[in-house]
């Protein structure tokens, strides 16, 4: 390993991730651990310079306030103490307060003699060589879903093990226009993976039909992807390994020893129990930030790094009530359009999510001469830190206008677009 790290140590705070990634900031490595890991269990760890005991309001675990063990304190580790005061006020974090961030730098570089070598080309180097050792000549197998963090573990896999890899691209047919085309570009045609490239949209489609429940039809598009990579990996021999673009915050906010579970970890769990293969997660000490970095590192194209987050269950979400065929069109269409419009008007990167949804009604309007009765297209744009609430930002009227003219011309069985102003909460950014 060539980074040396700093170790967090969760002594209750509920801002863990504020202070690993303001070490991170600083170049030098750094992972969260709960306040009862052992001197044993630091001593494996790669590179340990110090240790940050990082106190907060949850230091009481099943009744008992807890406390930094002699063990630590004494495992000749230099430790730097986040106190925490019960009258309730919380340290603020380095990047608030310059003194902080002082003390902090001269506890990482001064007392640790840590080097700030924590960058993409070593973490790539690192994970190459780990991934090695983890793997050995056998194969693995990973779900390709065109996201981010699959597509980058793909790029590094690729790189570590090339023809042991085998990816799984299942199009269940709510993609967005022109995404399994750009799967199958970059990674079959460019970087020669062994990419199988499964259309199952008319599985996906016919199981869906007429179900107008928008839980039911997440849970029927989660089961069915499921089984069709499921049948997949049955067909393939000798595989031992499932690779997961699972990331730090999918750890994180699983749940540490003094914090609540946030969400369960959706990267976990989910296939059949009789396919057992070993995990390699090769991202899971990432911030979603770092992930992005590390995908330009591998060369991947900027539109599959700065993808937009795209949930799941894809267009199906934004094709509200029931999924038919042609509605799901006008949403595909209508949403290809707004990316065009927004990027030549240069709001790409600048709104933080855009797209259409189409819901399933229809009013009057008139074409040719003559009465119509057809859809309406809303618009989406919303900014956003954590998507936990959001804001709309306001947009240049004459790309509206243009967005609108080009979707009521190009979008079959579309009458009216509509633009959604409201900021969440109360409503949410998607429709469903
Ligand atoms: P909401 O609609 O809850 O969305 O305000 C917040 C963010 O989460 C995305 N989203 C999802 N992502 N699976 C995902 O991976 C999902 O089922 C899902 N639903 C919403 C949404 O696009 C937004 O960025």
């Amino acid at each position: 390993m060539r980074q040396d790290m700093l170790l967090v140590v969760d002594m209750g705070s509920t801002r863990n991730t504020d202070v690993a990634r303001a070490i991170r900031a600083l170049g030098v490595y750094s992972e969260i651990c709960n306040y009862d890991v052992t001197a044993e269990e630091i001593a494996k760890m790669p590179n340990v310079k110090g240790i940050v005991a990082n106190g907060g309001p949850n230091d009481v675990v099943d009744g008992q306030k807890i406390g930094l063990s002699d063990e630590i304190k004494n495992c000749g580790l230099p430790v730097f103490t986040f106190d925490y005061e019960d009258n309730g006020t919380v340290h603020p974090m380095p990047e608030e307060d310059e003194a902080i961030q002082e003390d902090l730098r001269s506890f990482i570089f001064d007392t640790c003699k840590a080097q700030a070598n924590w960058n993409m080309e070593n973490f790539i180097a690192d994970q190459i060589e780990l991934i090695r050792k983890q793997v050995g000549d056998k194969k693995v197998l990973l779900a390709l879903s065109g996201g981010v963090d699959s597509s980058v573990v793909a790029a590094l896999l690729l790189k570590a093990i090339g023809s042991q890899l085998t990816c799984v691209h299942v199009n269940h047919g709510l993609l967005r226009k022109g995404e399994p085309e750009q799967v199958v570009r970059v990674f079959k045609d460019e970087l020669s993976a062994n990419l199988i490239y499964v259309d199952a949209t008319e599985r996906f489609l016919s199981k869906l039909e007429g179900v107008a429940d928008p839980e039911q039809k997440r849970k029927i598009i989660g089961a069915e992807f499921i089984r069709v990579f499921e049948e997949e990996a049955r067909k393939l021999d000798g595989i031992e390994f499932l690779a997961q673009g699972t990331i730090y915050p999918d750890i994180v906010e699983s749940g540490t020893k003094t914090a609540k579970m946030v969400k369960s970890h959706h990267n976990v769990g989910g296939l059949p129990e009789d396919l057992q293969f070993e995990l390699v997660e090769p991202l899971k000490m990432l911030f979603k930030d770092e992930v992005r970095s590390c995908g330009v590192a591998l060369g991947l194209p900027a539109s599959m790094v700065y993808r937009q987050p795209f949930p799941g269950p894809g267009l199906g979400v934004r094709c509200l009530g029931a999924i038919t065929r042609d509605r799901l069109e006008a949403v595909r269409e209508s949403d290809a359009i707004l990316r065009e419009e927004f990027a030549k008007a240069g709001l790409e990167g600048k709104v933080w999510q855009y797209f259409t949804i189409v819901p399933d009604f229809k009013s009057v309007g008139v074409r040719d001469n003559a009465r119509c009765f057809d859809w309406p297209v809303i618009i989406r744009a919303v900014n956003t830190i954590d998507a936990m609430t959001a804001q709309v930002p306001q947009l240049d009227w004459a790309v509206l206008q243009t967005i609108t003219a080009r979707i009521l011309q190009e979008v079959k069985g579309v009458n009216r677009v509509c633009f959604d102003l409201s900021p969440k909460p109360p409503a949410t950014i998607e429709w469903e």
